[in-house]
């Protein structure tokens, strides 16, 4: 997760420590280092806190004026010392962040040409085809190009030989990759907070950019090999906006992060020409998904609002009988349960307690049990039978955001692929929901556009007592979600309703000081139809209507005081792009009222109490 690099004329070990620390707000399982004196390389590495590596490199001193190092955030193979960075063979040593898709195929090859792993992580692959390259004869350089021409998947990637001691090798696809310029000494890091106490010349790398780092000069070439001049800036961040990526709070920083972290959930897994769907280590069998009699979605807040989003995917992609339930309700009372009923815990963290309490209430009354969860290694993925990882990368901010709308992709992959096995989708059905997942990505970064008309409804509305978010559908987990983010972040009294149910008690609190967001884009069946039906009933009662509409949407634009355009997605995928102006909403009221964004009151990011 985290990436620093050194070469120059100091020790270097320990300038790799402290610039990890300075990356640990990123959250990580395990860290190490390696260093090359002369034509030896040096590896330490240690599970858990930076301290544990601190201790470590103090007790060995590992020697040498050139290193690289890394924090671990797993995404393959659990936290421990074996799979921690730097991963070595032979004289290369490499660090990675990313997902290398095709590492079981290289791993076969390479065991086939008698190459012996020592982890269980995707990263190790790039260490032995490096190796092989050199022993091929070429240079470092070459080497890395070459191992990343059989490489599929992301990467930022930073290498160093004993067979080529004075330089670093470091290359970026997807992944970011910074490169800090010293005097007579440089510096490389996945961000830059990890080298500003050095060094406030910044080099950002470009996509497919590789760099080859001494202590002298830093020289970059496109993936074509060809030397390219990438501009230095000068950086005048502090060391807080700089963790931040230069947003003013995490939660914004992960709210713009979606397009990544939503792309990164779908990796490698999407088989379209198959019109499937691939899950690493999915070990139910088409008898038993045939088998199921019905799903027990278990969890809490954000996530349970997931849940409710993810009812609606499975419910109509694999028709098969979805119940939601909140995790703390599902294990006070004595849930019917049986042998054929699959258990999905949905948690960022997986180490909720009333989630975890009841996924292993389910599981010990014979459900088959499945987490979908951002954090591998976590309690829920231990008891799991079977994990889907979101992918999202760390979360910091207490409100949660880009690990929604990851759970909503992860859901949706779910979906798509017990249609397959449970024969609800053909081929080409599924190839269908699959396109319409490719343009997703795309949509977050053009929905993100519409910043400055949500931060103008949020100024206007800054002040308000209560809000009231309407959707129906798919649309009503999204009207649930913008009203937590809200309560959670500018404390202003706020309820998500289903549209049919205003008329049921929210209609009665309607009036002119009333904010309604009404998630509006067009869907099918009534719903469309219905919303606007809502739209009509708040306006008459001189309430303010704020709508989430479809960008060429020409009916709900009159009827609204207020409209937040979004690029129109399909109606099971509307949910990821509908959240994003509603998390853009309660940061800019939260933000504006001068509230601590990132830490709430009272709330905590994992609530691992009952
Ligand atoms: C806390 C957090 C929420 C989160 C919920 C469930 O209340 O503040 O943002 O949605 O826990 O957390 P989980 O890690 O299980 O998704």
């Amino acid at each position: 997760c985290g990436i620093v690099g050194y070469v120059g004329d100091k020790e270097s070990a320990p300038i790799l420590v402290s610039g990890l620390k300075k990356l640990e707000y990123r959250g990580y399982d395990s860290a190490g280092v390696a260093v090359v004196n002369r034509n030896q390389l040096n590896v330490v590495r240690a599970t858990g806190k930076l301290r544990n590596l601190e201790n470590r490199v103090v007790a060995d001193q590992p020697q040498g004026n050139i290193g690289i190092g890394h924090t671990r955030w797993a995404t393959h193979g659990r936290p421990s010392d074996e799979n921690a960075h730097p991963h070595t063979y032979k004289n290369v040593a490499v660090v990675h962040n990313g997902i290398i898709e095709n590492h079981l195929a290289l791993k076969e090859q390479l065991r086939a040409k008698g190459h012996v792993f020592s982890s269980e992580t995707d990263t190790e692959v790039f260490a032995h085809l490096i190796s092989d390259e050199l022993e091929a004869g070429k240079e470092l350089p070459d080497a890395v190009r070459g191992a990343l021409d059989q490489v599929k998947g992301t990467y930022a990637l930073a290498v160093v030989s004993a067979l080529d001691p004075h330089r670093i090798v470091c290359t970026k696809n997807a992944s970011p990759m910074v490169l800090g310029l010293g005097e007579g000494q440089n510096f490389i890091a996945s961000d830059v907070p990890a080298v500003l106490e050095h060094t406030r010349d910044i080099v950002y790398m470009e996509e497919g950019d590789l760099a080859v780092v001494t202590a002298a000069r830093v020289d970059v070439y496109t993936r074509q090999g060809q030397k390219v001049n990438r501009p230095t800036r000068r950086i005048d961040w502090t060391p807080m906006m700089a963790e931040k990526g230069g947003h003013k709070h995490f939660m914004h920083k992960e709210i713009f992060e979606q397009p990544r972290a939503v792309a990164d959930t779908v990796r490698g897994r999407m088989l379209l020409t198959e019109g499937d769907v691939h899950f690493e280590g999915w070990n139910l069998t088409p008898e038993k998904v045939r088998s199921l009699s019905k799903i027990t979605i278990l969890a809490c807040g954000t996530s349970w609002h997931s849940g409710v989003a993810g009812k609606h995917m499975i419910e109509t992609l694999a028709r098969m009988p979805v119940e939601v339930e909140l995790a703390s309700e599902f294990r006070y009372r004595d849930p019917i349960v049986e042998s054929s009923h699959l258990a999905i815990a949905i948690s960022q963290s997986g180490e909720t307690a009333d989630t975890l309490a009841a996924f292993k209430e389910a599981k010990s009354r014979g459900a088959t049990a499945m987490a979908i969860c951002n954090v591998i290694g976590s309690a829920m993925t231990r008891e799991a039978e079977f994990s889907v990882m979101t992918n999202a990368g760390p979360e910091i901010g207490v409100a949660s955001t880009k690990a929604f709308t990851t759970q909503l992709v992860a859901l949706y992959l779910l979906a798509v692929k017990l249609g397959r096995i449970r024969g609800t989708l053909s081929v080409q059905a599924a190839q269908e929901h699959l396109t319409h997942l490719t343009l997703i990505p795309k949509m977050i970064e053009d929905v993100l556009k519409c910043e400055p008309a949500v931060k103008r409804v949020a100024r206007e509305f800054m002040n308000a007592q209560d809000f009231l978010f309407l959707g129906r559908g798919p649309m009503h987990p999204v009207a649930l979600e913008g009203a937590l983010k809200l309560k959670e972040i500018s404390y202003i009294h706020a309820e998500g309703y289903a549209g049919g149910e205003m008329k049921h008690g929210p209609i009665a609190l309607i009036d002119e000081k009333m904010p309604v967001v009404v998630i509006a884009p067009k869907q099918p069946h009534v719903a469309y139809e219905k919303i606007i039906g809502n739209i009509e009933e708040v306006r008459a009662r001189g309430g303010q209507v704020i709508a989430v509409i479809d960008e060429d949407d020409a009916q709900v634009g009159g009827l609204a005081n207020h409209v937040i355009r979004i690029p129109a997605a399909c109606a099971l995928l509307a949910p990821v792009i509908a959240t994003i102006p509603l998390q853009l909403l309660a940061y800019h009221v939260a933000e504006m009222r001068g509230n601590d964004v990132d830490q709430p009151r009272n709330l905590a990011k994992s609530v691992t109490v009952e």
